[in-house]
Order: C-alpha cells, then structure tokens, then sequence
C-alpha cells in the first residue's frame, strides 16, 4: 500500500524526534511491503522564519493533500524567542490552531498509560500506582474557548479582555459519538468533564452527552465536574477508561493526566476529522532547551505513528510491530534521560531510533 505523509518536524526538537519516526516508518514499509511518499512543511516558528507566518495555505493544501499528518513540535520559549514578540494570530500556536481547524480536527485522542516498565517514575504514591491505569482523553479540538471571539480594549484607561466560550449541539455530539465509540472497544466507561454547576455550555455538553448514551447501552457514563477530575487524576487513576471533554478542559487535564504517567516522552496523541485523515503528534512540546542536543526521547512522536497506521491506514498488524517494539526496548533496560533509572542504559534520540528499527527487522 502507498502511505501518503505529510511531515511537520516544526521546531524545538521536533525536527529530531520526526526524523526517528520516519526511520521507524521505513523499517514498516520495508518489512510489510508499503511505501512511504512523505512531504514536508513547515508551520510554527519554522514557518514564521521563513515565510513571516506560522502557516501558509500551500502548507494546509500540502496536509489536505495526503492521507495523514505526522508532527513533532512546534513553538520556543515564550519568554526569550523573538517569535512571542509578534502578534497573537503570527506566533507559532497559531499554526496548529489553524490547521485543527482548517482540516477539521475535532477529535483529540491522547492516552495516558502507566507503562509497567516505568512504573518508578511515576510521581504518585506506590499504593495508588500499584494499580496502574490506562486512559484515554477524548478532547473536543476545534471549538469552544480556543475559537470563540476574543478581544481586548481600553476604557476609561482600564484595560479589558473578552474570551467567549461557544458550543453548538452538533460540535458536542460529534466528540461524544467519538467517545462513546472508543470506549466501546475499551472498557466501556464514559466519564465526561464540564463545569456544569456553572456553565451554560457544560449545561448543554451534559445534556446531549446523555442523548448520545442512549446509543451506546453497553457503555456506562458518569459525569464529573472538571476541578473533581483533576483531584481525582492524581487520587485514583484506575477510575478512567475514557474521559471525554470540551477543548480548555481537555488541554489541561491531558497534561496533568500525561504527568502522572512520569513519561511524557511517552505519549502520543491523534487529532481526527470525521474521516481516516488524521493528525498525530506527541503529546509533549518542543522542549527548545533540548533541542538540538540528542537527547530528547522519540517514542511518543514513534507512538504517535503507530496510531496513524492504526487509525488512519488500518495497519493494525504494523502498528502492533511498532509498540511491541517499544515494549521490547524498554524491556531491553534503554531510557533516554527523561526515564532513565539506576540500572537501565541510557541512549540518545538517534540510537533510541535505532533500536526500535532494530526489533522491528
Ligand atoms: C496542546 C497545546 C496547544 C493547545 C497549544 C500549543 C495551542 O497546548 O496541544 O495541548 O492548547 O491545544
Ligand atoms: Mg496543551
């Protein structure tokens, strides 16, 4: 089969993080008889360099053009790099917003697993890691508070700004078939997160949530409110199977949930129309202070490819290559410096490449 991939290392150490998941890819393809046609563009501050933009539309037109995204990072530090003296819409964010929207990612589908392997780095007590936990967020992508109007002005010399917060019923559906859908392939448990003591928009999210579980009688859903659910991550994470929730909430329950993991460098994420196309990217950033130097950890953006197979390609025999070949890595006692513990070898980012390659031969 013919994979058609576009490519954005972005910034930081995106670059070298996608440059190993190619090298993971090729190995699939060689092995099962595929071929990888990958083109790359540039967004975020390697696009602003460039072309003074985080995103052009020949770049979106290049993505819409394939059958899948691949992302490493994109963004700097915020308080040195000139990018963030630019205006909102020109600074690198913009670039992903713009192309979850362009492209119609609505659904965001970010796992945290506690790896057995790496259950010392877990941050939480050991009574409650013990128990492991495997979850998954399903976070609205393309609406509320991220793409209401905002502005900001001044009266009477007192500054002022507006975000607005906008859901209609047929944004809310769509993420909770989506839920509902994975969480039926798993252990068949909806939680979904608002703010519904307060929010009108939590309000409405509650109810046609409830619409959409008439659907899905197998599957059991509880609702939560969103500041419970981010005691509730670090008090007892086995709870979760699926949490499904609007944009802001999900943006920081996945790194809270990512955190208690202890390995970000782990996670990978997709970012899903309503069709196979897809965008997937780590669930970290692009850790400028790394980059550059070899030591960044590949497996979530190698993760973030075994879903695309999955998911967007239908490979799962490939994409089970790929994570069992993580598996065996860390079984084999290689960390890079974000797992690393006494007793397991430390590697790089390029040889932690290799070695995945490796057991996938
Ligand atoms: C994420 C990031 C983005 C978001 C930023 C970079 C716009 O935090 O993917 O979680 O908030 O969605
Ligand atoms: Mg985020």
């Amino acid at each position: 089969m013919e994979l058609k991939i576009t490519c954005i290392p972005g910034d930081g150490i995106g670059p070298e993080i996608v440059a190993e998941a190619k090298k993971v890819l090729n190995v699939v393809a060689d092995k099962f008889g595929h071929t990888m046609r990958y083109t790359d563009i540039l967004m975020g501050g390697a696009s602003i360099d460039v072309h003074g933009v985080p995103l052009t539309d020949e770049a979106i037109e290049t993505a819409r053009s394939a059958d899948a995204v691949l992302m490493g990072s994109i963004g700097g530090d915020t308080t040195t790099s000139p990018w963030y003296k630019l205006p909102p819409n020109l600074r690198p964010e913009a670039g992903l917003l713009g192309i979850r929207k362009a492209l119609n990612l609505f659904a965001n589908l970010r796992p945290a697993v506690l790896y057995g392997e790496l259950r010392g780095a877990c941050p939480l007590k050991e009574e409650i890691s013990a128990a492991g936990f495997d979850m998954i967020i399903v976070r609205e992508l393309t609406g509320g508070l991220y793409f209401g109007d905002r502005k900001t002005t001044e009266e009477n010399g007192v500054r002022k700004a507006v975000d607005t917060l906008v859901y209609d019923e047929n944004e809310i559906r769509r993420i909770a078939v989506k839920g509902f859908e994975i969480a039926g392939k798993r252990w068949k448990k909806v939680t979904s997160v608002d703010k519904a003591n307060v929010l009108d928009s939590s309000r409405l999210w509650r109810s046609v949530v409830e619409e959409v579980a008439k659907d899905y009688p197998d599957v059991t859903l509880e609702h939560m409110l969103v500041d419970n659910c981010a005691m509730q991550l670090v008090k007892d994470p086995a709870q979760f199977d699926v949490i499904l929730t609007e944009n802001m909430f999900g943006d920081i329950l996945s790194d809270e949930a990512s955190m208690v993991t202890g390995s970000i460098g782990m996670l990978a994420s997709a970012s899903l129309n309503d069709t196979k196309f897809g965008l997937y990217e780590p669930s970290h950033g692009s850790a400028p202070d790394i980059a550059g130097k070899d030591v960044a950890n590949p497996i979530a953006t190698v993760l973030s490819a075994a879903m695309m197979l999955r998911y967007s390609f239908d490979l799962d025999r490939e994409a089970d290559a790929v994570e069992n070949a993580v598996k065996q890595v860390l079984q084999d006692g290689y960390r890079t410096v974000d797992i690393l513990s006494d007793g397991c070898k430390r590697v790089g980012c390029k040889q932690m490449g290799d070695l995945l390659a490796e057991r996938i031969r």
